[in-house]
């Protein structure tokens, strides 16, 4: 079996074809992701770190992040995301007091924040969601900064996959490659009907949501659902090529999200210990709170200014620059 099909096998055993999203909101554990052999650190890692990837440095620091990616000594970098890197682009987060979606539902009829991406409840009333989707219409919000740095990372080689939690679409408009993306919740670009399951493009699904009307199955005449997934439901197929990606990786970030939900949350301990991990966040989140490691870097606060920073350290200030003009030029003549 090759190296990566043991690892799926337990992946499979663990999660099964679909992992089902759980939120237990306590940043608690499905379980161990388990340990897979990883590869050997490249030389430039050990230069910079101190030799074989064990650092002889105390604490890491952004710099030294910024160094390992810059001089190439990380090539296979994996990228974890969540709605915090959104909320520039002004889409609000979940779980911001205040400000995150599930302290505003109060205008819904519903029992609770969760129960607007519960299936059972979309079964029973479809309409406290369909509002809810009207506002994550993908055509109302552009990439910021955060999304542009990650098409620069890949632009530049270094991007091995981008797992996001994300369903507002912004990692394709910012030009990154389906390829290089795992949406782990899904996305709105297609849907499917909840009773004879038959697939459509997501176009005929916001033709109705944005007339105000509640999408059926033109077939069968069951409710239309987009294929985001619903709490309960199981995670793409594509979620499995983590068994693969992590204990590839030669470098973790994780930007702009709780960790609150599994089996997402895990991922950020699916690196082998000697990995650096940079969180950048408003607050501490998940694993890295509650049980860090030696490689961790953790920048707090802003994520713009968090993102800025380690574009200027990384001195692709210019080409990000360039970047944003180039993509948001192509929008606004698209506008036109
Ligand atoms: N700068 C820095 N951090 C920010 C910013 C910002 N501008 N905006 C938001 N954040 C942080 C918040 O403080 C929070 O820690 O981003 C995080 C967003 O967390 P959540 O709102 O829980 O979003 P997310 O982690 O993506 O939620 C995961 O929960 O409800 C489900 O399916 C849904 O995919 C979603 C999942």
């Amino acid at each position: 079996m090759a190296l990566w099909g043991r690892p799926a096998v337990r992946a499979l055993r663990l999660w099964g074809p679909g992992a089902h999203v759980i939120c237990d909101g306590k940043g608690g554990h499905l379980g161990n992701v388990g340990g897979r052999r990883p590869i050997a650190f490249s030389a430039g890692v050990s230069g910079i770190l101190g030799n074989g990837g064990s650092s002889k440095k105390e604490k890491l620091s952004l710099q030294d992040i910024a160094e390992l990616i810059r001089a190439r000594a990380c090539q296979r970098v994996v990228v974890m995301v969540g709605a915090g890197i959104s909320t520039p682009s002004g889409i609000p987060d979940f779980r911001s007091p205040g400000s995150g979606r599930y302290s505003n539902l109060q205008q819904y009829d519903i029992p609770y924040p969760e129960a607007i991406f519960e299936l059972s409840f979309f079964l029973y009333n479809p309409k406290p969601f369909l509002s809810l989707a009207k506002k994550l219409y993908p055509g109302n919000h552009r990439p910021n900064v955060t999304h542009y740095f990650l098409r620069l990372l890949h632009d530049k080689g270094q991007l091995l996959r981008l797992y996001t939690q994300n369903i507002d679409g912004l990692e394709r408009a910012s030009g990154i490659p389906a390829s290089k993306l795992v949406e782990a919740h899904g996305s709105f670009a297609s849907a499917t009907c909840t009773v004879c399951r038959r697939t459509a493009p997501g176009e005929n699904f916001w033709a109705d949501v944005l007339g105000d009307r509640v999408p059926y199955c033109p077939v069968c005449g069951g409710i239309m659902k987009p294929d985001i997934v619903f709490f309960g439901e199981s995670l793409p197929e594509r979620f499995l090529l983590h068994v693969v990606d992590f204990p590839m990786t030669d470098l973790l970030l994780i930007l702009g999200t709780s960790l609150q939900v599994e089996p997402f949350a895990s991922l950020s301990e699916a690196v082998r210990s000697s990995v650096p991990r940079l969180l950048m966040n408003r607050d501490m989140v998940g694993p890295l709170a509650w049980r860090p490691r030696s490689r961790d870097v953790v920048q707090l606060g802003d994520l713009v200014h968090s993102v800025e920073r380690l574009v200027e350290l990384l001195g692709w200030t210019e080409e990000m620059k360039d970047l944003v003009q180039q993509e948001t030029g192509k929008v606004t003549g698209c506008d036109k």
